[in-house]
């Protein structure tokens, strides 16, 4: 068996820190990964602190390691906050996405970039990779940006379009679905969207997905999200049910003008026929996402 050389950029994030739990416990991967701070896993081998905007931090980093895979989850992801620092996005988004496809194509490391859902105006719906992206806010700009930087640098290069939900390391922030979890485990009132639409896959769904990207030669954009469009309202129900929690804590309602500082899409779903028909695999529905969720409830990532 060969074993390759995995590196992860972004290992203190939700996405990198699961990436590096999922492909750490396969044999044929030697897994290496990278965090601007100090690496909130506990046990990681193989880490590498520093800024991924510093071209010279990249290369020396690709030097040392010869990765074969490079998987770049590294982004500004929150959403108002690119809004209102724009330049701050496009540093933390752009610069870093443009330095490891460069780096990775100078070192014939094969690239696959994390991109977003976030790239479309959303007054349509299930968006396939043929759509023409038309961002309607800085965070969709910044990751088109990166996906066209990642392209032109590094032509062979994998784009994985999704929207992921799960568990993240201890220290992060809470994500969407974990902060609708918390709050009716603790019965807490929540209001959720019945107007936002989005298609979520549950973070280890995704992170098998990827696993069959990596092992193909697919080049190009690709969507991996669940195969069920539903609104966080929706996901919020769901989610309740499946976890024995009481769905009343949840109020349904609508995205009004200043529901958030950037402005948002109401549809951010995605086709996943192209990944059915590439990969001759199928995705889960948002009930198999949510019940892999409850199922890992109990294990944190540490
Ligand atoms: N979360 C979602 O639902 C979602 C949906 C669609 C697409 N995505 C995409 O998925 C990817 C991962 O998202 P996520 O939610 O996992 O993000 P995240 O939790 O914010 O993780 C991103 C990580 O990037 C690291 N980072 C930031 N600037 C850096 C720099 N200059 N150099 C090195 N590392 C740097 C940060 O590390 P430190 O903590 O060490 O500073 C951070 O932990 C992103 O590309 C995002 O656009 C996310």
């Amino acid at each position: 068996m060969q074993v390759k050389k995995l590196l992860i950029t972004g290992s203190n994030g939700f996405l990198g820190s699961n990436l590096v739990h999922f492909f750490s416990q396969r044999a044929d991967y030697e897994v290496f990964s990278t965090s601007q701070r100090k690496s909130i896993l506990d046990d990681v081998k193989n880490f590498y602190q520093g800024d991924l905007q510093d071209l010279e931090f990249v290369k020396d980093l690709f030097s040392v390691i010869k990765p074969d895979l490079v998987i770049n989850t590294v982004s500004l992801v929150n959403v108002d906050l690119c809004e209102e620092r724009p330049s701050l996005a496009y540093d933390i988004t752009v610069c870093t996405a443009q330095n490891v496809a460069q780096t990775a194509h100078e070192m014939g490391s094969r690239l696959i970039y994390i991109s977003t859902d976030h790239l479309f105006d959303g007054k349509k719906s299930m968006y396939t990779e043929d759509d023409i992206p038309a961002p309607v806010n800085e965070y969709g700009r910044t990751k088109l940006l990166a996906e066209q930087k990642t392209i032109q640098a590094n032509p062979t290069s994998a784009i994985i379009r999704t929207n992921f939900f799960g568990w993240s390391p201890h220290g992060h922030a809470p994500t969407f679905g974990e902060w609708v979890y918390n709050n009716l485990k603790d019965n807490r009132s929540i209001n959720l969207f019945t107007d936002y639409y989005f298609t979520p896959i549950e973070v280890t769904y995704l992170s098998e997905a990827i696993n069959s990207v990596i092992r193909s030669d697919f080049s190009g954009i690709i969507n991996i999200a669940g195969s069920e469009r539903c609104s966080k309202y929706e996901f919020g129900i769901a989610l309740a049910k499946e976890s024995g929690f009481d769905p009343s804590w949840i109020h349904p309602s609508k995205i009004a003008p200043d529901s958030f500082k950037a402005p948002r899409q109401q549809d951010l779903s995605l086709s996943i026929e192209k990944f059915r028909k590439t990969f001759k695999l199928e995705l889960p529905d948002l009930h198999q996402s949510i019940e892999r969720t409850i199922q890992k409830e109990p294990f944190r990532l540490s």
